[in-house]
């Protein structure tokens, strides 16, 4: 296994380009299942998440082929002839990666079943998936759990009026996918508001579905008979971009964070700014400089477009280092501080009760081998390395490799001393 190896102190300067959305690619990588014929992306992140995805469609049947004219195209086919499709999503995928749930909406909605081995719970917290399966009751399917799995079923899906117990992102996303293919009209109140469901409703609207109000808490969808295949290049990573634009603010940087799109970063970019940090928008992206001097700023992780818990991690790091007292309160997952003992070996103050951590700031960090148990929290080790004393080593660099493409070719790019070494 890799480790990523930082020497804290460098100036962050230069561009950054920011890759396609994890969290957009996923859930239209699953949409591939749903046209009747071959659909191209483009600017595809080269990301482990999206290998797993690209791995569950075929054990689905589909081909999933990566030979387009660039690295970061991907053209995915249903299977044709007499191939049949395997309606089965197995526990092996499930459990490395959670969003392998995104196949249920469509593969019901197209043909009629599906099997999904249920996730359990993971580093982050529970993370129950009981608004899809209500979702998709609504929509008509039959839902049982056996040996594991959920198994859901319906001869068509109908269109029903859904009410979220809260705006669950990947739930919404399975049930657009649902009610795209369902007979008459689906309504979802308490829809999740976040970007990456907008882009959703965007391909499946240019694939032939009539979805309106995407991006907004209430989503209608009238059903259609069949989509087509489409192409589709994916937006860009906020969360990518958003670590990056931390990762300038704390090393006194000038970045440019190069096709970063300001309107999805408003609440990130509203308490870099509270912090003293200087960012604008230009034209092709996102400029983010910074003089080092940071002041504490508090946080509240909320839905989109409140504050996202994706960047939670990394403002932590940052008000370790900023002047003044930080309080903040993770309201999305429940467990989603298992970087607080990591950056503590790394000299930093924190007090957790509950889902509020204190940060006293003004810390000198200091190198540590370090380690963490999710995407985001790996992330945020690696920030607080590029502006601790000395060596700072990042193991199971696997949970970065899920979610960041390149990070430290990125990093190293503009300045950071840091590279990739054998763990
Ligand atoms: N929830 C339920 N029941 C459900 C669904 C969700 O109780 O049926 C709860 C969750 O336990 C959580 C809250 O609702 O407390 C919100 O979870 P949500 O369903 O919105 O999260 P998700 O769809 O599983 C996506 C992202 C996450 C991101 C969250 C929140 C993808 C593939 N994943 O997860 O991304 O943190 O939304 O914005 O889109 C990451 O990229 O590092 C990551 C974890």
């Amino acid at each position: 296994m890799d480790k990523i190896v930082v020497e804290g102190g460098g100036r962050l300067v230069g561009r950054i380009p920011i890759s396609g959305a994890k969290n957009a690619a996923l859930p239209l990588l699953a949409a591939a299942l749903l046209p009747t014929g071959p659909s191209t992306f483009k600017n595809v992140p080269q990301l482990a998440d999206v290998r797993t995805m690209g791995k569950l469609l075929r054990m689905l049947g589909w081909t999933v082929d990566e030979g387009g004219k660039s690295k970061t195209d991907l053209t995915i086919a249903p299977p044709t002839g007499k191939k049949k499709p395997k309606l089965e999503a197995p526990y092996d995928l499930v459990k490395t990666m959670r969003a392998s749930v995104l196949v249920l909406g469509p593969l019901v909605a197209r043909y009629g079943r599906a099997r999904v081995s249920l996730p359990g719970g993971c580093a982050i917290g529970a993370r129950p998936i009981d608004q899809h399966l209500k979702g998709l009751q609504a929509l008509g399917a039959t839902v049982t759990l056996d040996h594991g799995y959920v198994e859901v079923t319906a001869k068509r899906l109908k269109g029903a009026t859904i009410v979220l117990d809260m705006p669950t992102v990947t739930g919404c996303e399975n049930l657009i996918m649902a009610a795209a293919l369902a007979k008459g009209r689906t309504v979802i109140e308490n829809a999740a508001r976040e970007p990456e469901v907008e882009e959703l409703a965007t391909v499946l609207n240019k694939m032939g579905a009539k979805i309106k109000g995407a991006g907004s808490p209430l989503i209608t969808i009238e059903g259609v008979d069949e989509l087509l295949p489409i192409e589709h290049a994916i937006m860009p990573d906020r969360i990518e971009a958003g670590t990056f634009a931390v990762a300038a603010a704390m090393t006194k940087g000038d970045v440019l964070l190069d096709g970063a799109r300001p309107e999805h970063l408003e609440a990130v970019i509203a308490k870099l700014r509270a912090s003293g940090v200087t960012v604008a928008a230009e034209a092709g992206g996102v400029r983010v400089r910074s003089n080092g001097d940071l002041t504490a700023v508090d946080i509240i992780t909320q839905p989109h477009p409140g504050f996202p818990t994706d960047m939670q991690a990394q403002f932590m790091v940052m008000a370790c280092i900023a002047k003044g007292q930080s309080v903040i309160r993770e309201m999305i997952f429940e467990n989603r501080y298992m970087h607080v003992p990591e950056l503590g070996r790394m000299g930093a103050d924190i007090h957790i009760d509950g889902r509020v951590a204190v940060v006293k700031g003004g810390m000198k960090l200091t190198g540590a081998s370090v380690m963490a148990t999710d995407l985001r929290a790996s992330a945020s080790l690696i920030l607080a390395g590029l502006v601790a004393s000395g060596k700072t080593e990042v193991l199971r660099v696997y949970h970065l490799d899920r979610g960041y493409e390149a990070i430290e070719k990125k990093l190293k790019a503009v300045g950071a001393k840091i590279k990739r070494a054998r763990q």
